[in-house]
């Protein structure tokens, strides 16, 4: 393959996402509307990772994905993909000027195939577990049209004919859990799954659900274009019970250049302090802010991170108070009245 590359990297808009995490551990799920469409989330016991189920190309195939709530593009693996439906994104086309032209493939000297083709737009997916080396593999990918599906509340699977994501290659799967072939990208972008279930059934809340569990046989869930009623339980409806808290922009995400900025497709929550046993840890509070100029500092929610991140100082804050109350008396009866 020879590419001969325009690149122009646009800021990406700004969607808003409502997003639910729901840690709970469901027994099983009722709804009697075809929406929302659900489907599994399975946390791979080996590298701790979440794996979401889709359905993918023509005729659909199951494909398993490393959920990532902060990616912007969901991809595969096109090294081995097989559709008799696929198309490229025509660089001259309007879906192409939609997604703010990023870069073309011109000319691809190589028979055509989901990696190849003459006139392609193409995408900058990333691996949020192991970064690419571009030394040894493609970074640029051809963006590809193609059916994706999941199942909605009946177990029916709801097609979405001309789903957009790229094309990425064996090199990517690096460090991703056995069986997965390609990301799931639920980040603050306007192509994210999200996004694009709520551009196909536009009559439906532009919101999604999941439910994360650690446990093997009890596996988590996530809902598209549905507000609520989750119902885990029987008569139970977790919306009611939950505690909201706002999603913070953060303006400079990690794609952004110097004279571009690029908001972050990553979810920040407002963390204003931590307690250890009741008491506040001293710890400088500008840290907990995100930094518009630098894009650093916040508190971002992370489906790829397999454990709680701390940045150094507030770790060791948090190490020397929690050490503090380990040793009081009190700590191991803290609920007891007398403490
Ligand atoms: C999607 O994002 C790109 C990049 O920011 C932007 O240029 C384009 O207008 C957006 N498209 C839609 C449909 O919102
Ligand atoms: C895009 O470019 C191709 C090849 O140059 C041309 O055949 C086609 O008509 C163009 N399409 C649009 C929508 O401009
Ligand atoms: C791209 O166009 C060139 C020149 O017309 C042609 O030789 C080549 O086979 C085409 N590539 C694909 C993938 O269609
Ligand atoms: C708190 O952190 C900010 C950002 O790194 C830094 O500029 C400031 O000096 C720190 N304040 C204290 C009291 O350490």
């Amino acid at each position: 393959m020879n590419p001969s590359l325009n690149t122009n990297k646009n800021k990406m808009a700004k969607v808003a996402v409502p997003l639910l995490l729901l840690l709970f551990f469901p027994s099983f799920i009722s709804s009697q509307a075809a929406l929302p469409l659900q489907t599994t989330i399975q946390k791979d016991r080996s590298t701790s990772q979440y794996v979401i189920t889709a359905y993918l190309q023509t005729p659909l195939k199951l494909t398993k994905f490393l959920l990532d709530l902060g990616s912007t593009y969901t991809w595969v693996n096109c090294d081995d993909y097989t559709s008799s439906t696929y198309q490229h994104v025509p660089c001259n086309s309007s879906i192409a000027s939609l997604l703010g032209h990023y870069a073309c493939l011109d000319l691809c000297n190589s028979p055509p195939s989901p990696n190849c083709g003459n006139n392609s737009f193409l995408f900058l997916p990333d691996n949020p577990i192991k970064p690419i080396d571009y030394r040894k593999v493609n970074g640029l990918n051809t963006a590809l049209i193609d059916p994706f599906a999941l199942p909605n509340a009946q177990g029916s699977l709801t097609l979405i004919n001309n789903f957009i994501f790229s094309c990425a290659r064996t090199g990517f799967l690096k460090g991703l859990a056995k069986g997965v072939t390609g990301l799931a990208a639920l980040g603050r972008s306007n192509i994210s799954i999200p996004v694009q279930i709520n551009k196909a059934f536009p009559s439906t809340p532009n919101c999604f659900a999941i439910c994360l569990s650690g446990s093997i046989s009890q596996p988590g869930v996530a809902l598209f274009g549905s507000r609520g009623p989750y119902n885990f339980l029987p008569g139970i409806d977790l919306s009611k019970s939950l505690v909201y808290t706002p999603l913070l922009l953060n303006p400079l995400g990690k794609d952004s250049e110097p004279d571009k900025p690029l908001l972050s497709s990553e979810y920040h929550i407002g963390l204003t302090s931590i307690k250890v046993n009741g008491k506040m840890v001293a710890l400088n509070k500008t840290l907990l802010a995100i930094d518009g100029e630098k894009g650093s500092g916040g508190t971002k929610i992370s489906t790829v991170v397999p454990y709680t991140k701390l940045q150094s100082s507030i770790y060791k804050a948090f190490i020397l108070a929690f050490l503090k109350e380990a040793a009081s008396p009190c700590f191991q009866s803290y609920y007891n009245k007398a403490c």
